[in-house]
């Protein structure tokens, strides 16, 4: 069981949670806002571009705020790639981008990757598109699995043995590299900055000079920079000490830390079941609203828990599949039919991932502005929804 990484509620102990229907995503703009911050003060202090990874964050109704604040996105294929171009994650400026990586792409489709994208990445060497996106005019990269495995879970290494996720770095060779502009990583899940710098020493150990052949380098996700204990500061330094040794423009791609702790996913208990243990039973499914919780699996952070509380439940979600449990949680008064409760740091990785298995409503989506307090529904789905997708 993975730790939850919710630095708590913020400004969310303050949110009414009868003022949303339930199941409901609540985004708070402003912790969106204060996370892209962080991320251009680290952009502005270190030279590096970042992009926001659209596979954690999609949430298009922020597209201009995000464009206020970074230098593009980086999508995961053709789908990614046009939400960006068409709904202003890319704004106006010429000098935002998008880099789309895929571990292989169908070639029905890169064409257009091509003409949406700045920067395409591939998972080896000599794979199919490499001609075509340079006949194209648009920037290459390889991305490369530097085998050094510093992530809690092998579920979340892309260094793991065998992985499919990057050209493994002790057989990259100087021809590999030639008809590359860019070089592409991406090692990390949810960590602070000194994986990062171990796993940067492995791969100037075994690339040395060929680094400064490249244009740009891309460290990828899974930098948890808008979390308070990261070491920014490390991060600045190394990235400047990257773009000043090997005259390239470095990248990074955070798709978690832009949505970190702005998100509540608020839900309501319908009924209360007594077995040995008590569950409460609710109209938010694991599997279908936050399928993390099982993947990972870990144990969301809940509001308003209470660790020494004397009424203890499982909070059990709305589908059939028997793991659809949110976990055990202590409350310190008894829940009752049609209480509210809302799990903390739920906007990335869950409107991405949803889907209605057993017929389970898809969640409402509601932002809210902890600084203003306006709320605004911006999404709800109804049955036309579970319908259109089924045939
Ligand atoms: C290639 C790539 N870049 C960026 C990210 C974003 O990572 P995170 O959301 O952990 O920052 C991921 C996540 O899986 C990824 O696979």
């Amino acid at each position: 069981m993975l730790p939850t990484q919710s630095g708590g509620p913020g400004a969310f102990v303050d949110f009414d949670l009868s003022r949303v229907p339930t199941p409901c995503y609540v985004v708070d703009e402003q912790k969106i806002r204060a996370n892209l911050a962080v991320l251009r003060d680290i952009g502005d202090r270190s030279g590096a571009k970042i992009l926001l990874a659209l596979k954690a964050f999609s949430m298009w109704s922020l597209a201009g705020l995000v464009d206020e604040y970074l230098d593009g996105c980086c999508a995961s294929g053709l789908w990614e790639a046009r939400l960006a171009r068409e709904k202003g994650f890319l704004g106006a400026r010429k000098s935002q981008v998008l880099s789309t990586f895929s571990p292989a792409y169908r070639s029905s489709e890169f064409n257009e990757i091509c003409s949406l994208s700045d920067h395409v990445i591939f998972n080896r060497p000599s794979a199919d598109g490499v001609e075509q996106a340079r006949v194209a005019g648009v920037s290459s990269g390889l991305r490369i699995n530097p085998e050094i495995s510093l992530g809690l879970d092998p579920k979340y290494d892309p260094c793991a043995v065998n992985s499919r996720l990057g050209y493994p770095l002790s057989k990259v060779t100087e021809t590999d590299l030639s008809s590359f502009d860019g070089l592409h990583m991406h090692t990390l899940c949810e960590q602070n900055f000194s994986p990062l710098l171990q796993t940067w020493i492995e791969v100037e150990h075994h690339l040395g000079s060929l680094l400064a052949n490249f244009d740009w380098i891309n460290l990828g996700g899974g930098h948890h920079c808008t979390r308070a204990d990261y070491d920014r500061d490390g991060l600045v330094a190394l990235i400047k000490e990257i773009s000043a040794k090997y005259g390239c423009q470095v990248y990074l791609e955070p798709g978690e830390a832009v949505a970190l702790d702005a998100g509540l996913l608020v839900g309501s208990v319908l009924d209360i079941m007594d077995t040995k243990k008590k569950h409460a039973l609710l109209d938010l499914s694991a599997t279908c609203h936050a399928p993390d919780v099982i993947e990972a699996p870990y144990r969301p952070a809940l509001l308003g828990e209470s660790d020494d509380g004397q009424h203890e439940y499982f909070l059990g979600g709305a589908s059939c599949l028997t793991a659809d449990s949110f976990g055990h949680y202590k409350f310190r008064q008894p829940l009752a039919q049609g209480d509210r409760l809302a799990f903390l740091d739920q906007a990335h990785y869950t409107m991405v991932k949803t889907n209605t298995f057993n017929g389970v409503c898809l969640p409402s989506i509601a932002l809210w502005n902890s600084a203003t307090d306006e709320l605004k529904m911006i999404k709800e789905f109804d049955y036309q929804e579970f319908v259109r997708r089924l045939s």
